[in-house]
């Protein structure tokens, strides 16, 4: 195992003469055993970045570190690492432990170790009862273990996944989920995970680094994403559905929004960004932050324009004074298209952006 250092790494592709950059000056410290994962929206810079880690790709300037070593120049095959991809593309003509030991039978290792690691390995994952079947007369799932298991084997100091498991369905997803979860209690190896499924981010890594345009937006733990979100992009690309945003001004205690006129009274000890009396900021209310409130109870009412009943828990959308907003209710409740409802925010649910810069303020 070993810890990972990026330091400012650029990667800039020339494209018909003209420089694209794909990755601007990415800097971030992994430490021995974390498990990191890369998440953002289609070409934000993902797999770039972790090919770069990789050695798959050259870096264009920066540093990378694994361990105490700059690996800047180090061929992919040395730098002790194994990759596993979306499209993991099994040997068909192999059985399941040959492909699973090829890379170290490539080394020249011996055959008693190859068979340990390979064993090993298969209990891990399990895989034992499927070693002598060929890649063809496996499922979805087995084939994407069988991938796992061949970045395993090699017991590197670096696993990197991109994008593992976007070829399952939904509930394989979810159970291959929870096995990366577990298999990586087992092992403690130090992991990069691309991925842009923001469960897979926030169920997985230790810490999620949020990126876009090529630009890492913010890098924290699961819950400090959710709860401080640094700017409006991740506020509304973690979190389903997304935060509500308004546009506004506090004036007098209350926020009111810029158009047509909602005007939500602050709670005294609700945070308030530092003087902002006057200026334009941006309101961010997660759906959940809403509370329907009994007549005459709440801050302020609003008309519920659609109901959408998951089971567990009902999403409204309200028409606050001219403003769409998005709320998450109990399932218990029985709500009509129509309606009339009221809420509150309590102190914990008021997010303040910068109007102009879209950063947290407060
Ligand atoms: N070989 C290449 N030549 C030129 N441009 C490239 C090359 N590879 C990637 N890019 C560009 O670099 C940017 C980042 O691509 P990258 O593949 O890292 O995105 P990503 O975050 O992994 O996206 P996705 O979620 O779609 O896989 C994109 O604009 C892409 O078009
Ligand atoms: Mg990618």
């Amino acid at each position: 195992m070993a810890r990972v250092r990026l330091e400012k790494v650029r990667k800039i592709y020339e494209e018909s003469g003209r420089d694209q950059v794909a990755v601007h000056e990415f800097s971030l410290e992994i430490a021995d055993g974390e498990f990191v994962v890369l998440v953002g929206p289609s070409g934000c810079g993902k797999s770039t970045t972790l090919r770069m880690i990789a050695g798959l790709e050259s870096i264009t300037s920066g540093t990378i570190a694994i361990g105490d070593r700059v690996v800047n120049e180090v061929a992919a095959r040395d730098r002790d690492i194994a990759m596993v991809f979306q499209n993991y593309a099994l040997y068909p003509h192999m059985s399941v432990r040959e492909n699973l030991g090829f890379a170290l039978t490539l080394r020249r290792m011996p055959r008693e170790e190859i068979a340990r690691r390979v064993a090993e390995a298969a209990q891990l994952l399990g895989l034992e009862e499927l070693l002598d079947r060929k890649p063809r007369h496996l499922s979805g799932g087995q084939r994407q273990r069988v991938a796992v298991g061949r970045a395993i084997v090699r017991q590197p100091q670096v696993f990197l996944f991109d994008e593992p498991l976007s070829n399952l369905d939904a509930k394989l997803r979810v159970q291959m989920r929870r096995d990366i979860a577990a298999l990586r209690r087992r092992l403690g190896t130090t992991t990069v995970y691309v991925t842009h499924d923001q469960v897979e981010a926030m169920t997985l890594g230790d810490r999620i680094v949020v990126m876009k345009d090529g630009r890492v937006q913010q890098v924290d733990t699961p819950l400090g994403i959710y709860q401080r979100p640094a700017n409006t992009f991740v506020a509304t690309f973690v979190g389903s559905p997304p935060m509500n945003l308004v546009r506004g001004r506090l004036s007098a205690g209350a926020f009111l929004s810029e158009s047509p006129g909602l005007r939500l009274p602050l709670p005294a000890d609700a945070p308030r960004p530092a003087g902002a009396e006057g200026p334009v900021v941006i309101l961010g209310l997660r759906p959940e932050a809403l509370q329907l409130r009994a007549k005459g109870q709440g801050a302020f009412a609003a008309r519920v324009e659609e109901v959408e009943p998951l089971g567990s828990e009902t999403l409204l959308t309200l028409d606050a004074a001219g403003v769409a907003l998005t709320v998450r209710i109990d399932g218990l409740v029985l709500v009509s298209r129509g309606e009339e409802l009221e809420f509150a925010v309590p102190a914990s649910g008021w997010h303040w952006f910068d109007g102009a810069s879209e950063t947290r303020l407060t």
